[in-house]
């Protein structure tokens, strides 16, 4: 895909209409392309406008969230109806999002496991606290989190923008030249200090040598700031009222400016992608010519 403009537009205009099973969609979001929705919106329903104010936020927290299953409300400060309504708005977009992703991704069905959903009502840059810059997405990065390995389970994500402004990213290169330009800068990853790191309840389960690298890659990527600006990327705004969808341990993105978005987490287990020879933990595979996860996950 090198040199090639990242985003592919889809023609949908329903949560739910039928569309033609020959498409290469399910392709291109595993090579790692954001399929754009210009015509499909999340609506609102009732009064749920009125949670576009930052009276609802937890101050501590960037999001409002749900994990699935879980009837807990996290990082707002609402209650009683309020609460409730919030929480239905949620699990509402999950609903759209998931039955959208079985029917973009059949081999999905049965086997990918919706995680969190969010509601992210701050405008980008208007924490005035210091960020630190492994915090920030405001630079270009994939998704890693130190916490909580993946062992190669996928980080999917379905995004609406819910509010009146665009929501503006950046979009960089492939992930292998990425990888390539980094590699090198990586660390051998030590398995005595990922056992400790578990034992010591830093992370949730242990940090597999995939875990590894792409923690390094997103923090590599992240602080260099010559790499930032002159790297392949593009800019994009997705308009209000529009829906977006990517692997974000694969597409490299960075969220310039925007307000009042709903995101959705699936983790893809990689025996149920169609095209697993594109994934990052294949492409790294191939850079070190050799295993990186002990124990896949599934
Ligand atoms: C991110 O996942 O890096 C941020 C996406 C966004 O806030 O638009
Ligand atoms: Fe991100």
């Amino acid at each position: 895909m090198p040199g090639s403009h990242p985003i592919t537009t889809l023609p949908l205009s329903d949560w739910h209409e039928p569309f033609d099973a020959g498409n290469s969609w399910q392709r291109e979001l595993e090579e790692g392309r954001v399929l754009y929705c210009p015509d499909l919106s999340f609506r609102l329903e009732g009064t749920e406008e009125r949670f576009f104010a930052a009276q609802w936020s937890d101050p501590k927290r960037k999001s409002i969230y749900i994990r699935h299953g879980n009837p807990e409300l996290l990082g707002s400060t609402a209650t009683g109806d309020d609460r409730d309504h919030l929480y239905a708005m949620l699990a509402r977009f999950e609903q759209h999002s998931t039955a959208l992703i079985e029917r973009l991704c059949p081999s999905y069905q049965g086997k990918m496991r919706p995680a969190g959903t969010s509601f992210r009502p701050r405008a980008i840059g208007s924490d005035t606290r210091a960020l630190s810059w492994r915090k920030d997405d405001r630079r270009l990065h994939v998704d890693a989190f130190p916490s909580n390995p993946t062992l190669g389970m996928r980080i999917l994500r379905v995004f609406a923008n819910v509010g009146d402004v665009a929501r503006s990213w950046r979009v960089g290169e492939p992930f292998e030249d990425m990888a390539r330009h980094f590699m090198s800068q990586i660390p051998k990853p030590s398995p005595i200090m990922a056992q400790l790191q578990f034992r010591l309840g830093i992370t949730k389960r242990v940090r597999s040598d995939y875990d590894h690298f792409m923690l390094h890659l997103h923090d590599l990527a992240k602080a260099d700031m010559q790499y930032q600006r002159d790297c392949q990327q593009i800019a994009f705004d997705f308009p209000p009222g529009c829906v977006w969808i990517c692997f974000s341990d694969q597409v490299m993105h960075a969220a310039m400016a925007g307000q009042y978005m709903l995101e959705q987490t699936i983790h893809v287990p990689p025996q149920a992608l169609a095209y697993p020879n594109e994934t990052p933990l294949a492409i790294l595979e191939r850079l070190t010519a050799r295993p990186l996860v002990e124990h896949a996950a599934g």
